[in-house]
């Protein structure tokens, strides 16, 4: 079936599972998810909201179209809350294997992803965050999913992130939680 758009949000990632998912939530609202590829501007910051911030706002006043700019972390709490803002760089190079040998021993295993939605629509500005709770595994398991998906448990499962599909997922997730009170928030200030 065809999904009737209201509106039309560019999605800047590089990142097709992201859009997935946040495409399906999207959907509920009418809205429609259009991937963006053009460059990203990253600033240096223990804030996402920050970080997405600087990168929406840059892109919207380069190309003035409705931008959706999402980050997103994973903190460990017996690390710290360790990779938190720096979770894409540790995942390129130690991966989720790394995570695990720094973990060895660790009997806390508590952590939580956080994400941030930065949505530029003329001539608003919307900032939702959204997390979720749950456990670092002992091992990786599954095969869907990105990033640190396979090692992540959330609260109430006892499956990972990469054992559940899309709306699986979608049920816990942070960046799930996020989208949606942004959407929500969108559409109670911009009527069709
Ligand atoms: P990004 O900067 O928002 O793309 O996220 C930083 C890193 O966090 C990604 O490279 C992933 O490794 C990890 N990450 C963020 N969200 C998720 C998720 O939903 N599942 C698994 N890993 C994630």
């Amino acid at each position: 079936m065809k999904n009737t758009c209201n509106y039309t949000l560019f999605f800047l990632t590089d990142n097709k599972h992201k859009v997935l998912e946040v495409s399906e939530i999207a959907k509920k609202y009418n809205v429609c998810i259009e991937q963006e590829h053009a460059s990203k501007l990253e600033i240096q910051s223990m804030d996402l909201a920050e970080i997405a911030w600087y990168a929406a706002v840059n892109h919207y006043l380069h190309y003035r179209k409705p931008v959706l700019v999402e980050d997103a972390g994973l903190f460990i709490k017996s690390l710290n809350g360790f990779p938190g803002p720096y979770s894409s760089y540790v995942f390129r190079t130690i991966g989720s294997n790394g995570i695990l040998r720094l973990m060895e021993g660790i009997d806390d295993r508590e952590a939580y992803f956080e994400s941030v939605v930065v949505i530029v629509y003329e001539p608003y500005i919307i900032i939702e965050k959204g997390r979720v709770y749950g456990e670092i595994s002992r091992e990786p398991r599954g095969e869907k999913g990105f990033g640190f998906d396979p090692i992540f448990i959330p609260k109430g499962e006892k499956r990972t992130f990469a054992e559940m599909d899309i709306a699986e997922k979608n049920k816990y997730s942070h960046r799930a939680k996020a989208v949606s009170k942004a959407l929500e928030k969108l559409l109670t200030l911009v009527k069709v």
